[in-house]
């Protein structure tokens, strides 16, 4: 299924369409995935994919319950971690240090090992709450990244938008897909990242 499909359209979509660049752009970083059972009744409620489709364009699936998985441990090599989109529950979870399921240890141990952490906040309009719990982790060096539309891309469909802000997520992680509509650039043809 493609980006394309206007029925796919809530925030969920930004860590499928993660996933589908990823897999087509670069095959080669492993793609480990964490599905909340909260994400995966979001995915029936707001996109057109099943959760086996969104679990297949992963290179392992973690069970959200599974706390002996590779992700626990700091042992285990990643480049980083990108929760998308992050529920304020998950930002509160992570910013206490709570433990409590594999998403929230997965994201601790990310912290600690000072690699790279890439929240994509998903409310509005926010709380004092959920401001004080940013700010804390903004100080800690993780990237607070509410998907905010880039209209100076001139996005045509609401898969363009959604694509450009996958693709600013990726450079957060070191990872620099091309990109027609970067600004600076001229616009040669609406970017196909299928
Ligand atoms: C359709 C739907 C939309 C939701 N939207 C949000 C949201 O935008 N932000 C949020 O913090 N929680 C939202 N929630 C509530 C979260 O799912 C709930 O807080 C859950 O415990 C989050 O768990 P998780 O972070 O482990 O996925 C939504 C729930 C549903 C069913």
């Amino acid at each position: 299924m493609g980006s394309g499909d206007p029925g796919t359209t809530g925030p969920g979509i930004f860590g499928i369409r993660l996933l589908e660049v990823l897999k087509t752009h670069r095959p080669d970083i492993e793609r480990h995935l964490i599905l909340s059972t909260w994400a995966e009744a979001t995915i029936k409620h707001e996109t057109n994919y099943t959760t086996q489709a969104v679990r297949d364009l992963s290179t392992t699936t973690h069970s959200p319950k599974n706390m002996a998985s590779a992700l626990v441990s700091g042992s285990f090599l990643t480049d980083g971690m990108v929760v998308v989109p992050c529920s304020m529950k998950t930002l509160a979870a992570i910013r206490h240090g709570l433990g409590d399921n594999l998403l929230a240890r997965a994201a601790n141990v990310t912290i600690k090992e000072r690699r790279r952490l890439i929240l994509v906040t998903r409310e509005s309009p926010l709380s004092a709450i959920h401001l004080e719990n940013m700010l804390e982790l903004a100080r800690l060096g993780i990237t607070i990244f509410p998907p905010v539309p880039a209209f100076y891309a001139r996005p045509h469909t609401l898969s363009e938008a959604v694509d450009y802000t996958v693709v600013r997520i990726l450079d957060q992680l070191g990872v620099h897909i091309p990109w027609t509509v970067r600004w600076g650039e001229p616009r040669i043809q609406p970017p196909d990242l299928s």
